[in-house]
């Protein structure tokens, strides 16, 4: 096989098989195929696209190219979860602890932050002590014994993946619905759950800027997921503006906190029980409509959240959870003790009275990441104590100073920064606007 010929093969619009798939991706893997040649191949399947069966075989070649997490040992229905990314997005936190204290075992690999976006390790990382590079027995005995574990990508997942996203950044190949949706899955198959409850985020603060390509995407995955034999569903869910309020690490713990206890912003909430209750039909607990096309089992799962959430046994199974990896669970009970910032900075609104007409959501994200809240290099230490807390949201009404948000900064000319930042990222209307709906479309 020539990967000369693979390329004018897709260059021509044909489809490559699984053997000239698998050719490519352990070429590339192992640093025998070069990265012009795979650049030349990733434009031509830009524009050429991918059959749903490429699709598939490339997800199953990036799953197979390092070590799959063998998850055998763990009894149950092992659910996973995954958002493809946005602002204030701690989702992960809640919806963990909820689904393990229904006894449904969730072990979970997650990220750190990408770009405008946050990641739960880094979240995670902002309670003191807390371990996320547990080792593949500690994540599997705590999972048997607590029904929950959270680690980061180990660096043998999917390292085929690792290798092409890199060079898809760098030759404008990201924002292809068959290369996302394999680059996605691939990491998913090779986390070893049985189900994956899927949140495509969709608008100015996500990768898919509209809901036709949200859906798309939605789509893409979860043929793929079935195609491996796993209980797969996509949810879609707006990212026209900051999930909740907080974005920022050590201030979105404390928001999930709030929110195990019932406390949480009503968005945020919303979505939590929305995903945690599909996590719960995934998982087969309530009988065999896993993907809930019956609303009595819905309306079940649904309770079941709430319950959870009512009795404490959320918040519980979370303090437990911290424990387990190693942090120090006094930071959750007392939440003075996280990581503090020396100014709390109010963003006040001059002008006549309005309504919230827009918010640029990416923008909420570099704010954050201006005050220190993410990574400007691979190398950059995070500061947990930094980030917003949005007062305003879009349909909210303004009057002259008003603050339609706190900067949690370090440095007074980063805040001044991330104030510039807010202040252009609202726009108004003097008409009414109505408040944007959460939950888009599910895709089963
Ligand atoms: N996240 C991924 O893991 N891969 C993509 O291609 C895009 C978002």
């Amino acid at each position: 096989m020539r990967m000369y010929d693979l390329i004018e093969k897709k260059k021509r619009g044909n489809e490559l098989s699984k053997e000239e798939i698998e050719f490519v991706v352990e070429g590339f893997t192992k640093g025998i195929i070069p990265d012009y040649q795979i650049s030349a191949l990733l434009m031509a399947i830009y524009f050429m696209k991918m059959t749903d069966e490429e699709t598939y075989n490339l997800t199953m070649a990036m799953a197979n190219s390092g070590t799959r997490l063998n998850l055998s040992a763990i009894e149950g229905v092992k659910i996973d979860k995954h958002s493809t990314g946005g602002v204030g997005d701690k989702t992960t936190l809640v919806v963990g602890p909820i689904v393990a204290a229904c006894g449904i075992p969730v072990a979970k690999m997650s990220g750190k932050g990408l770009g405008h976006t946050g990641g739960t390790i880094d979240k995670l990382e902002s309670i003191e002590g807390f371990n996320t590079s547990v080792s593949e027995d500690t994540f599997i005995k705590n999972v048997n014994e607590i029904k929950i574990a959270v680690a980061g990508q180990t660096a043998n997942l999917a390292p085929a993946d690792k290798k092409l996203y890199a060079l898809r950044d760098v030759t404008a190949t990201v924002d292809n619905i068959s290369l996302i949706a394999s680059s996605i899955m691939s990491k998913k198959l090779a986390s070893g759950a049985d189900g994956i409850v899927l949140d495509v985020k969709c608008g100015n603060g996500a990768f898919m800027k509209n809901e036709e390509d949200a859906v798309k995407l939605a789509e893409a995955m979860v043929k793929i997921g079935k195609m491996a034999g796993r209980t797969t569903m996509a949810i879609i869910t707006d990212m026209n503006q900051p999930l909740g309020c907080k974005v920022g690490n050590a201030l979105e713990v404390i928001e999930a906190v709030d929110t195990l206890k019932g406390n949480g912003p009503e968005d945020f909430t919303e979505l939590c029980v929305v995903i945690a209750s599909r996590m719960i039909l995934a998982s087969g607990i309530l009988g065999s409509d896993i993907y809930g096309e019956k609303q009595e089992n819905l309306d079940k799962a649904v309770n079941m959240v709430k319950e959870k959430i009512k009795t404490g046994e959320a918040y519980d199974k979370f303090c437990e959870f911290v424990t387990m990896q190693g942090g120090n669970v006094e930071v959750i009970k007392n939440i003075d003790l996280f990581p503090k910032a020396s100014y709390i900075e109010p963003v006040v609104y001059n002008g006549e009275s309005m309504y919230i007409r827009q918010i640029h959501t990416e923008d909420i994200g570099k704010a954050s990441l201006v005050l220190g809240g993410g990574r400007e290099t691979k190398e950059s230490v995070i500061d947990m104590a930094v980030g917003v807390d949005i007062v305003k949201k879009i349909g909210d009404t303004v009057k002259n100073g008003d603050v339609i948000a706190y900067i949690y900064g370090n440095s007074p000319d980063k805040v001044t920064q991330a104030k510039d930042i807010i202040l252009n990222a609202y726009l108004y209307s003097n008409e009414k606007v109505n408040k944007p709906k959460l939950i888009k479309n599910i895709v089963i």
